[in-house]
């Protein structure tokens, strides 16, 4: 069954439809790559998946329920969690509690709380790093943790926005070795990067799309082989072998 599907979704603001007549679906332990230019749309498709914009028409499922105008914890607390493209983490807070804010969404105990927030940030490697102050983190540290504040929501699916960004080429492997290792836990993920090498290496499929539209989709290879997106998207110089 399809974990997540968009059926002609759109969302505009004014005049401007940044969706337009998306349609697409997620299997459930799949990891599908979002690409397209600046301001395609991708984004905004993300909020539009978790509540926080409500879409301007067509639908949302979410494990086969019809989502279109729930609230973000609501989707959060049937397994949908996200991260942001721009990581506000509480800098003056240590890691662990900004983990722990998520682990609260499934529990009450303070105590199972700290457990499962320690639990990620291991599988994350920051556990030496649970005390310190978060706005003291490096970019990929800051990264991993967003990842970490989704994770401890205990997510069925993932939506990762741009979470390689501005990252340095070994933290850009690191990152993908990390999101392997939650799809092999177990967790769909629907992946928004520019990073083509990583979104390339990671995706069992990938949707392009532009101006709100998908202009291909495919498997990795099918996609960077596509004139569509060569033109609109990768460049001529971009080669796959
Ligand atoms: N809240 C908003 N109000 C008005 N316009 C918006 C809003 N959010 C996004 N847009 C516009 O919608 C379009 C799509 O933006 P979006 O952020 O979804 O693009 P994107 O594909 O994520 O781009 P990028 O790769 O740069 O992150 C852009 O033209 C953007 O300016
Ligand atoms: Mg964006």
């Amino acid at each position: 069954m399809a974990i997540l599907e968009l059926r002609n979704l759109i969302k505009a603001f004014g005049g401007l439809r940044a969706v337009d007549g998306l349609s697409l679906a997620i299997e459930e332990g799949q990891i599908l790559g979002l690409i397209g230019p600046n301001g395609a749309g991708k984004s905004t498709a993300f909020n539009c998946i978790a509540g926080v914009y409500p879409p301007s028409s067509g639908e949302v499922y979410f494990c086969g329920e019809k989502t279109n105008n729930q609230k973000p914890w609501d989707l959060c607390r049937k397994g949908l969690a996200r991260t942001f493209q721009i990581v506000k983490p509480f800098a003056s807070k240590s890691l662990l509690y900004n983990v722990m804010v998520g682990s609260f969404s499934r529990t009450k105990k303070r105590s199972k709380a700290e457990e499962k927030a320690l639990a990620v940030l291991k599988s994350l490697h920051l556990d030496v790093k649970k005390d310190m102050n978060s706005g003291n983190l490096t970019i990929a540290d800051r990264k991993k943790l967003e990842i970490g504040r989704a994770l401890a929501t205990e997510p069925r699916l993932l939506l990762l926005d741009e979470v390689m960004a501005g990252l340095r080429p070994t933290e850009v492997d690191e990152m993908v070795a990390v999101i392997r290792n939650l799809r092999d836990s177990g967790i769909t993920i629907f992946l928004i990067e520019h990073i083509m090498r990583a979104i390339m290496a990671l995706s069992d499929r990938i949707v392009v799309i532009h101006y709100g539209k998908k202009i291909c989709e495919g498997t990795p290879k099918e996609v960077a082989d596509d004139e569509r997106v060569i033109k609109a998207y990768l460049g001529e110089d971009y080669g796959v072998s």
